[in-house]
């Protein structure tokens, strides 16, 4: 996955647009003042969560995805828009680099990684000096020694050459040891690498904790202090070529067949309770790497399971103090911040998982629970809750629920929570729930004038985007993952054409014809595919001379040249080569059009339904509806000529 697909999925077009435009919801759209014409009149600006784009219906009659919104609010250009983005997602630009790290060199550092983890795990079973470590696991830590031996676990000497020494032996080159993280570079004062300046291990007198990839290959370590007075606690391996920390879930590999058999994941805190849990019985346990669970991850789980549970330190608010990287996860369960809460609440919508919460007895992890009596494990994960319910009843928790201060103080807090809750028929539910729970009328509890103030994050005024799609439709289109891939397609045909640029006028031409527009990069909604385009047309132009393509390569901006490469190299769809190509792209163009103007047309009439009736709104979308019924009009003609084989004899 790309950086700027990172970016879409972690960022809510709403919120983005929020900055700067009120705007209220009709059905599961928003609408507000177009930002870019002014117009104080008729609402005419659209956003669609679902499809991740924004459209002006009035007079810019101009739409597309989060960056062009950004580019066009901040005047800027898609370089900048992504990174200002990026920064928001929270998601690293990596530099393009035309050479990604070659198969032959990323293998030698896999080898490489192989040959660390045995190496530790030879000096915890084998080594004397590994005899503390070693007790350390098994008599404090309730480790069986086939467990030792399934998590490959290992024991880092105190020395700060040992692991540098064993590896240059085995023919690693310093750059190696490098790349993987095991050892580290030395620093002048201003903490400035210096160039070919000393290298030492890494790790020194800890417990070495495999990190596997999600196909088992070990790419990082999680390395834990024997002596208390060494820190961090956790030193983790930074990141590398291996190893990307967003991405990577401890124990994944080992847990995939459980998780799939239980159709439960349970998210835990500590890499310690992941392997107590597995080796208690409990293999559907995996945890993040000391950060909040990412929608990758999340991803990744869905693919194997929907049902995600959350199980929380009690005591670990200690640690969240110690981390500044805001953690969803472990912010949601300290159980004072609503705010976290309903981050979750609202990654539970996006990537439409059901999310549910246990926090575990204070002062107790989850490897003590279990070592102490595994059906209290179990119990607990069986009682998981929603989040609104686990965020009431941590609310609630040591209060007296008949003072009534605390009733309108916990109401506060959890209404807008509520009210980030997508189905209505579960919203209304919870709202019923916290009604009785805090034994007042329901009446009493409106979305309206309860907490917009009071959460840290309430400064949105309505509730979150609908989900996706539900599990029950899981099947049914999705506009955004359709576009796209028609886009694509369209742009991968397009660079096969320029062996032939000229005919692009043949196209242009029959679209003509049927009085529509000509292809033009407006046709690409996603920006990076825009982009992209944008290039293209700009080659047929160009005075330099140069053949399309090279041109193309050639002005291809670095923001989207994995994109562009991604393209490029994806094979053709089932259409066959030989197809005459400008056919090819008419068609495929008619068809995404076409398909766009049905979206258009049922996204207009939601906004119809939610309008006030003889209102200016509705009459403006009525306008906005025959235009786009007569765009259709014209390219069902299209179509439809271009099925009979009209097109081909006549054009
Ligand atoms: P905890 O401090 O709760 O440790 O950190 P733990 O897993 O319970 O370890 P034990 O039981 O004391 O041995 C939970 C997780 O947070 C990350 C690690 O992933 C750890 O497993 N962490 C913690 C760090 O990355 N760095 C730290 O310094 C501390
Ligand atoms: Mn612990």
């Amino acid at each position: 996955m790309s950086a700027i697909d990172d970016i879409k999925n972690q960022i809510d077009i709403v919120d983005v647009v929020s900055e700067n435009v009120n705007l209220r919801r009709t059905g599961k759209n928003f609408i507000g003042f177009c930002p870019f014409h002014s117009n104080t009149r008729t609402p005419s600006f659209v956003v669609f969560p679902d499809s991740g784009t924004w459209r002006c219906f009035g007079q810019c009659s101009e739409g597309g995805d989060v960056f062009s919104y950004v580019m066009k609010r901040d005047g800027c250009d898609f370089q900048t828009a992504l990174e200002i983005l990026a920064k928001k997602a929270g998601v690293e630009l990596t530099p393009y680099t035309h050479d990604e790290t070659p198969k032959e060199e990323k293998k030698r550092l896999y080898d490489l990684m192989e040959e660390a983890v045995n190496y530790f795990h030879n000096n915890l079973t084998q080594h004397p000096a590994g005899k503390n470590a070693l007790t350390f696991l098994t008599e404090k830590r309730g480790l069986k020694p086939e467990t030792i031996e399934k998590f490959r676990l290992g024991y880092a000497l105190a020395s700060w050459d040992a692991l540098t020494q064993h590896l240059t032996a085995k023919g690693y080159t310093r750059q190696e040891l490098i790349d993987t993280g095991v050892v580290s570079e030395q620093r002048d004062d201003k903490g400035e690498v210096i160039p070919n300046g000393r290298i030492y291990d890494r790790f020194r007198n800890r417990v070495m904790i495999p990190i596997n990839d999600s196909r088992g290959n070990p790419i990082a370590f999680g390395a834990r202090i024997l002596d208390p007075k060494d820190s961090p606690k956790f030193l983790n391996s930074p990141q590398t070529v291996l190893f990307d920390k967003g991405r990577t879930l401890f124990a994944l590999n080992e847990a995939r067949p459980a998780i799939r058999e239980q159709d439960q994941v349970v998210l835990v805190e500590g890499y310690m309770d992941v392997i107590v849990l597995h080796q208690e019985g409990f293999a559907n346990t995996v945890c993040p790497m000391g950060t909040a669970l990412t929608d990758f991850q999340a991803k990744q789980l869905t693919r194997q399971t929907k049902h995600i549970v959350l199980a929380l330190d009690g005591d670990a608010a200690g640690y969240h103090a110690a981390v500044k990287d805001i953690d969803i996860i472990r912010e949601a369960t300290a159980g004072e911040n609503p705010g976290d809460s309903q981050a979750l609440l609202r990654q539970e919508n996006r990537l439409n998982v059901d999310i549910r919460v246990v926090t575990i007895p204070e002062g107790l992890d989850p490897d003590e629970v279990v070592l102490e009596n595994p059906d209290a494990w179990r119990s607990i994960v069986e009682n998981a809750k929603p989040i609104v319910i686990h965020m009431m009843e941590t609310l609630a928790k040591d209060r007296d629920l008949n003072d009534a201060k605390t009733k309108s103080e916990i109401a506060a807090k959890v209404m807008p929570l509520i009210r980030e809750v997508s189905n209505a028929i579960e919203r209304e539910t919870y709202r019923q729930q916290l009604a009785r729970f805090l034994d007042i009328d329901e009446s009493l509890l409106t979305y309206s004038n309860m907490g917009a103030a009071q959460g840290n994050q309430a400064k949105r005024p309505f509730p979150a985007k609908p989900k996706l799609k539900t599990s029950a439709d899981s099947l049914v289109f999705d506009p955004r993952d359709s576009f796209f891939n028609k886009e694509n397609e369209i742009l991968r045909c397009l660079y096969r054409y320029y062996e032939n640029p000229g005919s692009l006028a043949v196209i242009d031409r029959t679209l003509r014809k049927f009085r529509l527009e000509a292809i033009s990069p407006a046709d690409f909604n996603q920006t990076a595919l825009h982009e992209i385009a944008a290039v293209y047309f700009r080659a047929l132009d160009q005075d330099e001379e140069l053949d399309t393509r090279e041109y193309v390569e050639k002005n291809m901006p670095a923001s989207v040249q994995d994109v562009f490469l991604s393209l490029k190299n994806k094979k053709a769809d089932s259409q066959s080569e030989t197809q005459e190509l400008d056919e090819e792209i008419l068609r495929s163009l008619a068809f995404m059009r076409q398909e766009k103007c049905e979206y258009d047309k049922s996204e207009i009439q939601t906004l119809l339904e939610g309008s006030e009736p003889d209102s200016e709104e509705i009459r403006n979308f009525e306008e906005m509806l025959d235009k786009t019924l007569e765009r259709r009009r014209r390219l069902d003609i299209l179509i439809d000529t271009i099925n009979t084989l009209d097109f081909k004899n006549g054009k």
